[in-house]
């Protein structure tokens, strides 16, 4: 039976230089949740969006922090743990190319864990980064992870904590818990996901809202050969941020697909219904905002296979947000990048890597002034005023955040 709580209801992001050991721990979180109820999309969208659910679980009699856990029984003392609630991790690609990828997946997570290798001096390239990414997307609700104490003596280990404190100081993670732990040894995982349900609470969401769904992948899950009545339609991954949806469910996409006619080329709403819903591993009736869910639709498997779609918002036809081929926004630039130093003023001309919600775009800059600029994309996208961009600049042979935009 497909209880209440199994839909993931809150994403988390795992976030940190690269190795330090997001995935050990996503694994530890999630190792003993398998997936009875299998099926050929499910397995897709969790390899492929790199997330995994867990269910967060308290055992009734023992003290906490002992009594977190992810194990269905108690072993201790042999009773079934109670279900506090179900979480999506969305691992994070620590790389640094890949910051663009992490921007996007910031813009579904409704807290995070950044991950800091006790075995490294601290900061990292990327913990830095990646905590700059944090505080300009606004995600507020952080723990620290510090990890791989199993390799690291106490005297290191303290060294290390106290490196971690003075760097989150005057950062979106100031005040936020430090919590050392092994994932590789599954040691103090208790005592993580204690911190996950004191710091990382469920936001609250308006189902009645109209649904809207921000795609952060799409995909196309028939196997190579599958004849023509047997294919699956194409399959979008993301977030509901608001409403609900059901199978029938009629679905806009915008800014939709690129059209040429007469040698111009202009973005055309897709319209799809909603075919089979998956969350939590299973296929259920309903969806509500929260975690990540996978939304099986009547579209031709060619227009979602490879993240063709991501980017895109999906919700009831109608009420979408515009697409935009231009637009202006307000500019606030971060004192210095990583490694680069300070940030120079935007100017005319230049081109910038624009994430907003989900979706990546470049612009050109038409116009700048001090504290604002106005774009013209390659690609549109589909926005609200008011919406949060996060802003890249070319250096050297790489993308990197110089700033947030806030769109007018
Ligand atoms: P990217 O996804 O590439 O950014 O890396 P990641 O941060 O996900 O790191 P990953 O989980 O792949 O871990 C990197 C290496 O560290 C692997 O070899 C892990 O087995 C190891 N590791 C992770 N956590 C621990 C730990 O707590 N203790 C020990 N001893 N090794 C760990």
């Amino acid at each position: 039976m497909v209880t209440e709580k199994t839909q993931p209801e809150v994403n988390i992001g795992l976030v940190g230089h690269v190795d330090h050991g997001k995935t050990t721990l996503v694994q530890a979180l999630s190792g003993s949740w398998t997936d009875q109820h299998s099926e050929e999309m499910k397995r897709g969208i969790s390899i492929r969006l790199g997330y995994a659910d867990a269910t967060l679980r308290k055992c009734p009699e023992c003290d906490e922090p002992e009594a977190f856990t992810v194990e269905e029984r108690c072993p201790e003392h042999d009773v079934e743990t109670e279900v506090l609630r179900t979480v999506s991790f969305v691992d994070a690609p620590g790389h640094e190319t890949l910051m663009a990828t992490m921007l996007s997946g910031a813009s579904i997570m409704d807290g995070a864990v950044l991950v800091v290798s006790a075995t490294e001096d601290v900061p990292q390239a990327q913990t830095e980064e990646h905590l700059m990414a944090l505080d300009i997307i606004g995600i507020e609700n952080i723990v620290v992870a510090q990890n791989k104490i199993d390799l690291v003596g106490s005297e290191r280990a303290r060294e290390n904590y106290a490196q971690i404190q003075e760097f989150v100081e005057g950062t979106v993670a100031e005040g936020a818990p430090i919590v050392p732990i092994s994932a590789g040894q599954g040691i103090n995982v208790d005592v993580l996901i204690g911190a996950l349900e004191e710091e990382i609470p469920t936001p609250d969401r308006d189902e009645t809202l109209p649904p809207r769904m921000y795609v952060a992948r799409s995909f196309d899950i028939n196997r190579p050969g599958t004849t023509a009545d047997e294919l699956l339609g194409g399959v979008l991954g993301g977030s509901l941020s608001q409403g609900t949806l059901e199978a029938g469910d009629e679905l806009e996409l915008r800014p939709g697909r690129e059209v040429e006619e007469g040698g111009q080329t202009e973005h055309r709403p897709i319209e799809t219904s909603v075919r089979s819903l998956q969350a939590g591993g299973r296929s259920v009736e309903k969806v509500s905002p929260g975690g990540l869910l996978g939304v099986g639709t009547g579209l031709d498997p060619s227009l979602t296979k490879g993240d063709a779609l991501a980017g895109q918002v999906a919700g009831e036809p109608g009420s979408l947000p515009p697409t935009r081929e231009a637009f202006e926004m307000g500019v606030e630039l971060l004192d210095r990048v990583v490694g680069e130093g300070e940030v120079e003023e935007i100017s005319t001309g230049e081109p910038l890597m624009l994430t907003v919600g989900t979706a990546t775009t470049v612009g050109a800059v038409t116009s700048a002034r001090e504290g604002e600029c106005e774009v013209s994309l390659k690609r549109p996208v589909c926005a609200e005023s008011g919406a949060k961009i996060a802003i890249n600049r070319r250096m050297g042979a790489r993308w990197r955040l110089i700033g947030v935009g806030t769109l007018r």
